[in-house]
């Protein structure tokens, strides 16, 4: 006899594996759930999709996820299982639900799309019992526009929100220009300036407010005022000013401008500041190739490390900063256990990691050359 799966372990063949989406939506998260049930069902597992996250367990809303139906949806954004932030979930009585959802539903394994919340409630349900008395297997993917997790260099979906705001931006920047006009246009990014400078190189903004500059509210209208100055100067006399701010500033946008107006009423008259908030516009439409490829490609991988009898991992990108074990599957995707996840994304957000410093550095290198 060989030293297989003990009689109750589940053997690949009847693996129930138990897929969401969870959080934030992001471009790419119906690719990922695309490439989970094809991989999934070329291992013979028996893929079912839970809706809206966390509170469809709860609420045992457990369905099959048609190949035909993904088919469809694998280039499209949003998720077709849904996704919701419950408020019951994170409470010792809401997890004590999802553990009896889950014995409910015989499922062996469980794979989570999403963001830090979401991959915290993953590590928090990795001890879960299953029908057949074994610990339930679970793993992760990287979900957020935000680029704000850590043990991955790219999250799903952030390729895709760089591109809509490069190109919301660049039909301001011909208003803007026809006007001579300057724009304080206002990304998503709760934590995390990341969307904002990117955008901000992509689109040759003149400034850009991130969070991780931490810098104070009279700083900030500082900030802006010298880059309307810079673009004022002779030398470039700019038509268009576009200052790109991240949501994580906290200054309401409106404020900004009208502190920014008070600034330059007497020195500039003729600066005339316009705001645009691109808010959930930049978390909707088709995922980018680069997306579908991320989504597939860390899909497969997860699948597959449950395949192989792994648990409590997220795949994620290799890239800047990214130390995981390399998948056997994939040289391109790190496997890293989501308590470490955890602890690197609480870290990346405190700017403590390597990757963090590197980026507050690029951040800063970056303004002085936006402003020269
Ligand atoms: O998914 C991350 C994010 O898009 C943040 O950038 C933003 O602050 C937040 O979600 C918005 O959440 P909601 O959709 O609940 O308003």
């Amino acid at each position: 006899m060989g030293c297989g799966p003990g009689p109750s372990a589940p053997t690949i063949s009847t693996m129930r594996v138990g897929v969401m989406t969870s959080g934030g939506d992001s471009p790419g998260m119906n690719t990922a759930l695309r490439a989970v049930a094809k991989v999934g069902a070329a291992l013979q597992f028996d893929v079912v999709g839970i809706e809206d996250g966390y509170l469809g367990l709860l609420e045992r809303r457990v369905r099959p996820l048609p190949l035909k139906e993904l088919d469809e949806a694998f280039r499209k954004g949003g998720t077709v299982l849904g996704t919701a932030r419950s408020k019951i979930f994170p409470t010792v009585d809401g997890q004590a639900q999802a553990r009896a959802a889950i014995l409910d539903a015989k499922i062996d394994a469980l794979i989570v799309i999403g963001g830090n919340g979401s991959l915290a409630g993953a590590l928090a349900l990795s001890d879960a019992k299953t029908h057949r008395g074994e610990t339930l297997r679970v793993a992760g993917l990287p979900g957020s526009i935000d680029n704000d997790l850590g043990a991955t260099s790219m999250c799903i979906g952030v390729d895709t929100a760089v591109n809509t705001i490069v190109e919301a931006c660049d039909r301001i920047s011909d208003t803007a220009s026809a006007h001579r006009r300057t724009f304080i246009v206002e990304v998503m990014g709760r934590d995390c300036g990341y969307l904002a400078m990117t955008s901000a190189i992509a689109t040759g903004a003149d400034a850009v407010l991130l969070p991780e500059a931490g810098r104070s509210r009279e700083q900030c209208i500082d900030q802006v005022v010298r880059a309307i100055e810079a673009a004022h100067t002779r030398t470039k006399e700019k038509r268009r000013v576009l200052i790109i701010k991240s949501e994580g500033v906290k200054i309401p946008p409106a404020e900004l401008k009208a502190a920014v107006d008070e600034r330059v009423k007497k020195t500039m008259p003729d600066v005339d500041t316009r705001v645009t908030v691109l808010g959930h516009v930049v978390r909707g439409g088709s995922p980018s190739a680069f997306d579908r490829l991320l989504a597939s490609r860390l899909g497969n991988a997860a699948v597959r490390a449950l395949a192989d009898g792994e648990t409590n991992v997220m795949a994620g990108w290799i890239g800047a900063g990214v130390e995981g074990r390399v998948s056997p599957h994939d040289p391109q995707v790190a496997l890293t256990p989501l308590k470490e996840v955890l602890e690197q994304t609480d870290k990346l957000l405190r700017g403590e990691t390597p990757l963090a410093k590197w980026r507050q550095r690029v951040f800063a290198e970056a303004e002085s050359i936006l402003l020269a």
